[in-house]
């Protein structure tokens, strides 16, 4: 039995005998009725020094016989572990990765699947706050249920880099977006009391040279993009850690940023959390700490030192660190600890509900894939068909995930086991979820017929005697390396094209990280993007493809028709031989703020695919907006009808151009599902920050005033004519419109 567990007995008996006023006066903060701060600040002044300092780091979560390392005693086996104290009823942190779900690096707990959500940009794709809740809520009861509290969670880097490795980790290129979708994925995931964090602080957007690159961008610049997106997510999600990143900023590591952690995050924020490092992201003690680190994470393994222990210690004996500073970091763990719930309500091991979390993975995939290409109605496919070949990307098994920390051990293993590579930042792994099979059932009068694409000519004479093609092409990411372009791998174009001469009927599936090259894309039926689509991809995948649920999503991503498009043409590092020298800098001042669809508009280039841009089976027609001013702030309104034959979903996305700009930016958005020939007003709330511009000298934002144009569009680049809308100039903090 835990010490949490004594505690809470001994409350409950002695609450039963009348003397739960005994307990609350000598262990006063297991009263859930105190505030978390109240709570936390009694049980720090119980504290020894010890104690303390066993709070502020965590050890790594697995064992390494090689080093003669072995497991933390008491750690389940993941990422990180921090001992409890059990006579004061601290319980233990058992930390996992989970941006999709449980993690389970090397199974280092032997066969512990979990379900896995698609790539978090499905979720932005779908543009449903409330579906990114849900998908939280999954994965913090999956966790909960197999003793973990803290998940390693909420990644939203801005994607400024379409060859980044893990992009299919974050929610997009836009703030507001991000900002709302990973906001909500926290919230859902402590809504099960598990504390979530935030991660990677800040403008730790490539992987390329992570660990030492320095970022060079504004305040500005950085203040009205990858740090807007951070601040609406922690002020929606109230995440209880925020993870800082690997990178440099300006020159300075993320993880003792004086500006970044105690000046924006704890001082312009009122953060009142903690701060946890990245695992190997710590470069100093006392600067660190002062700077405003609050845990160490995994330092023994993953740092230069265990800076969080010895180190600090002897900083504190020779002053250049403080008892306050100290007692200031262990409260801001317990108080995270209190609010999410993990005094009051401890993990209890339980069987998961697979079908409940399959549900969620599904739901998310059908909301989140994106139909690109649908020439001629090919698809919703008929179910009457009478033959199909489904080709390519071990469709016959599963669906790819991307590789790294947040990599999901399916339930049932790998469903393609030994692809390389085996060794970090590997395996590459494929949930067990069929798109043949699931394809199979729904045709069930066809022959649907499968060939590997392996032998090119074989899957084209397959494609030539079926009545339609699918071809899943794939390209498999992982964290800590980004891909050298935008090319799929092997000769998968090759066998698209070949594919689609011998049947112009073909489906392109795509299973990417993001935007890829499709030298073939003229030629082919149709296109979907299903990202990595996670535990019930195969299913989600063919009830689209015969619409059994119409496509909805939008791309959260400027889909660049060439690299030459992009700030940066040339990732340094990516393609280049091993051995040669890593970038020191990367410039974000080539676009600043101007983030993916905002940088193509000011640069007057045309994306392959716009941001916001996605296919639907049925038509919407948006009637003439109206905008008007509600307690000083703009509301948009539009009538929007489903013109179609079908049910459907639609989103309506509001852009701003603020005066004295031309860029647009996107300030409101609401997914609307509408029967066919419905119609509904839908009204949309514009966010005041969108309105307005950071004003680094008084640390606020302000609305300038003046004339703004506002936009009603089914993406960044398919826009109704501008309504003008006259506002007066405010001023003010986090709420200013
Ligand atoms: C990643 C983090 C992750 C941590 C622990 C790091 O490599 O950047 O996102 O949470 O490892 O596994």
């Amino acid at each position: 039995m835990k010490g949490n567990d004594v505690v809470r007995i001994a409350t409950v008996v002695l609450g039963l005998l009348g003397g739960s006023h005994a307990v609350a006066s000598s262990q006063p903060w297991t009263d859930p009725r105190l505030s978390p701060d109240e709570r936390a600040g009694q049980l720090v002044a119980q504290l020894t020094l010890d104690e303390k300092f066993g709070l502020i780091r965590s050890s790594f979560a697995q064992p390494d016989a090689a080093k003669g390392r072995a497991m933390p005693p008491g750690a389940l086996g993941s990422a990180g572990f921090v001992p409890g104290v059990p006579r004061l009823g601290i319980p233990a942190l058992q930390e996992s990765d989970a941006g999709l779900g449980v993690a389970n690096p090397g199974q280092v707990r032997p066969g512990d699947g979990a379900t896995a959500l698609p790539s978090s940009l499905a979720a932005a794709a779908s543009w449903n706050p409330a579906l990114a809740f849900r998908g939280g809520a999954m994965i913090g009861g999956e966790a909960s249920s197999k003793g973990f509290n803290l998940l390693l969670a909420g990644g939203i880097n801005l994607l400024r880099e379409p060859r980044g490795g893990r992009n299919f980790e974050y929610a997009g290129e836009d703030p507001l977006l991000a900002g709302r979708i990973v906001g909500e994925t926290i919230r859902g995931i402590q809504s099960r009391h598990v504390l979530s964090t935030i991660k990677h602080y800040a403008v730790n957007d490539q992987e390329t040279a992570r660990n030492s690159i320095s970022v060079k961008i504004g305040e500005r610049a950085m203040r009205e993009s990858d740090l807007l997106a951070f601040e609406l997510a922690i002020e929606r999600g109230r995440p209880g850690a925020v993870m800082c990143a690997y990178n440099r900023i300006n020159g300075t590591y993320a993880c003792e940023h004086d500006g970044l952690l105690n000046g924006i995050l704890k001082g312009d924020w009122a953060y009142p959390g903690f701060v946890m490092s990245d695992w190997g992201a710590v470069h100093s003690a006392s600067t660190a700490a002062n700077a405003g680190l609050d845990q160490q994470s995994a330092g023994e393994v993953f740092d230069d030192q265990l800076y969080f222990d010895a180190p600090l210690r002897k900083a504190l004996t020779d002053g250049q660190f403080s008892q306050a500073r100290l007692d200031d970091m262990v409260r801001r763990i317990l108080r995270s600890m209190f609010a999410a719930g993990l005094f009051d309500h401890p993990p209890v091991r339980a069987p998961v509900d697979r079908q409940a979390s399959l549900a969620v993975a599904r739901e998310v995939l059908e909301e989140g894939a994106v139909l690109l290409r649908n020439e001629r109605e090919l698809l919703p496919l008929d179910r009457q068909l009478h033959s199909m070949a489904v080709i390519g990307a071990h469709a016959d098994k599963g669906v790819p995930a991307g590789g790294g920390s947040s990599l999901v051990w399916p339930y049932g293993g790998n469903a393609v086991p030994g692809l390389e590579p085996a060794a970090w930042p590997g395996p590459v792994v494929y949930h067990p979820s069929s798109p043949l099979q699931a394809i199979s059932k729904m045709a069930a009068h066809a022959q649907v017929n499968y060939a590997s694409g392996d032998d090119i000519a074989a899957a084209a004479a397959l494609a030539a005697k079926s009545e339609v093609a699918v071809v899943f092409v794939q390209q498999w990411a992982a964290e800590s390396v980004d891909a050298a372009d935008l090319n799929l791998p092997g000769r998968q174009d090759a066998l698209v094209e070949a594919v689609v001469r011998a049947n112009p009927r073909t489906v392109v599936v795509l299973e990417t990280n993001g935007a890829v090259a499709m030298p073939w894309l003229e030629r082919v039926g149709a296109v979907l993007q299903a990202w990595y689509p996670g535990s019930a991809g195969g299913e989600a995948i063919a009830r689209l493809l015969f619409g059994e649920v119409n496509p909805s999503g939008r791309l959260p991503l400027s889909w660049p028709r060439e690299l030459a498009q992009l700030p940066r043409p040339q990732l340094e590092g990516a393609s280049q031989p091993a051995g040669s020298p890593l970038p020191t800098t990367v410039d974000y001042d080539i676009e600043g703020a101007d983030v993916g669809y905002r940088w193509y508009q000011r640069q007057h280039l045309q994306p392959l695919f716009p941001f916001g841009y996605g296919l639907s089976y049925t038509r919407f027609e948006h009637g003439t907006p109206t905008a008007r001013v509600v307690d000083g702030q703009p509301r948009v309104s539009v009538r929007v009808r489903n013109t179609g034959q079908r049910a459907g979903a639609d989103v309506v996305q509001v852009y701003v151009a603020v005066p004295g700009s031309q860029v647009r930016r996107l300030a409101g958005f609401v997914r609307v599902m509408l029967a066919p020939g419905e119609a509904r007003k839908v009204d949309v709330e514009l966010e005041p920050r969108l309105l307005s511009d950071f004003d680094i000298a008084h640390r606020r934002w302000v609305r300038r005033g003046g004339s703004y144009e506002i936009y009603v569009g089914r993406s960044a680049t398919d826009l109704s004519a501008p309504l003008k809308l006259q506002l007066p100039p405010r001023e003010g903090g986090a709420d200013a419109g």
